[in-house]
């Protein structure tokens, strides 16, 4: 999607909950600074809804995305167990959010040095279909839990071209996609198939192998050097990014954007972190990051790159730090200091 420097552009805002409001924030102001054109169209979603409107996704919110196809997104509390079913599958499905892109690189050279991986997970098949119940034996009525997974050739398919298309555009010459054929025969083997069936078009421009997702997590700590791209199916990639978020300090510097069909959601790859919402000491880079993927969706390149270029300048030669890195800042000083190096 291009679009003209002067062009103002519509795009829905979720606060969220937790830190949610508080990355949020500060996240506006950075880009006002830099000067992006975003017209925010502030939406409720998640606790924050449910509190206000008795809805978790209200529908308010829907037709907000329906208008802009764009959105930039806090996180979202989901219960645990019982409760509502989480607004953000809610989300990836009524908007077919297909496929889940995760950069992971190295800003602060820590435990790991020059990690460069991006990791594109299928956002709406699998085991998050949630087709689960219970079965009652005797008295016990959750006696036994039942899930299935549900991966279609189609989407299989049509997620594989997506991370073979990404790798065209951004020069990535190698995609490692991710399964547990030798268990989940069906499940994942539909995936692995179709991931082969799709890199046949790629063939001299962008290499395929494989790897089962327990031997792939061991080699990600022990040599993560050697992946480029990795494509997972729904549950592996939740769980794979956030091993990569750890591999380059946290999840306080991994962003994630949401592409689909009929919209694109950008946002942080954390979660709402009760344990310090309301403190004003959440680190914003995540979700500033997650703008700078927006920047970039939308073709505003040059402004995307002073973004990301002026985190690394703060993080990195300003010192300033939020503890999750070790630094004393808390968010609106991390922000105070962007904005001076990017305005
Ligand atoms: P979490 O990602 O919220 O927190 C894990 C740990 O990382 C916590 O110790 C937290 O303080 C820390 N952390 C996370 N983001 C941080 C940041 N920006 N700066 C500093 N520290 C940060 O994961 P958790 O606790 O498992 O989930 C909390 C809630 O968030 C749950 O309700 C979960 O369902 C939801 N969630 C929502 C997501 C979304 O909306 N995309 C993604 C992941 C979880
Ligand atoms: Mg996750």
């Amino acid at each position: 999607m291009a679009s003209k420097s002067n062009e103002r552009i519509a795009a829905t805002l979720i606060p969220g909950d937790g830190i949610g409001p508080e990355i949020t924030q500060v996240t506006v102001d950075v880009l006002d600074a830099l000067g992006a054109p975003f017209d925010w169209d502030l939406q409720l979603g998640g606790v924050a809804a449910l509190e206000a409107c008795g809805d978790p996704l209200p529908e308010a919110t829907i037709q907000s995305l329906k208008r802009t196809r764009l959105g930039l997104k806090g996180p979202l509390t989901t219960p645990s167990g019982g409760g509502f079913r989480s607004v953000n599958v809610r989300l990836r499905e009524t908007f077919e959010l297909y496929a889940n892109v995760r950069p992971a690189r190295t800003i602060i050279p820590g435990r790991y040095e020059n990690i460069d991986i991006v990791l594109v997970r299928e956002n709406i098949e699998g085991f998050y279909v949630a087709h689960e119940h219970y079965i009652q034996v005797g008295d016990d009525p959750k006696a036994v839990a039942v899930s299935q997974g549900v991966n279609t050739r189609a989407g299989c398919l049509r997620i594989a071209r997506f991370a073979f298309e990404y790798a065209v555009r951004h020069g990535r010459k190698k995609i490692t996609v991710i399964h547990k054929a030798n268990i989940l025969k069906a499940l994942t083997g539909i995936f692995l198939d179709a991931a082969r069936e799709v890199a046949k078009d790629y063939e001299g421009r962008v290499r395929l192998d494989d790897r089962i997702v327990d031997a792939c997590a061991m080699q990600l700590v022990l040599n993560p050097w050697q992946f480029d791209m990795l494509l997972c199916t729904n549950l592996f990639g939740d769980i794979l990014s956030d091993q990569l978020a750890g591999l380059v300090g946290g999840l306080g510097l991994a962003p994630g954007s949401n592409i689909g069909k009929d919209a694109a959601l950008f946002e942080a790859v954390h979660g709402s972190a009760p344990d310090i919402a309301g403190k004003g000491i959440a680190n914003p880079v995540s979700q500033l990051l997650a703008a700078g993927l927006m920047l970039e969706h939308v073709g505003h390149d040059e402004l995307a790159r002073r973004l990301t270029d002026g985190i690394r300048t703060t993080l990195l030669e300003d010192n300033v730090r939020t503890a999750d890195l070790g630094g004393k800042a808390n968010t609106a000083e991390f922000a105070r200091a962007l904005i001076h190096r990017i305005a």
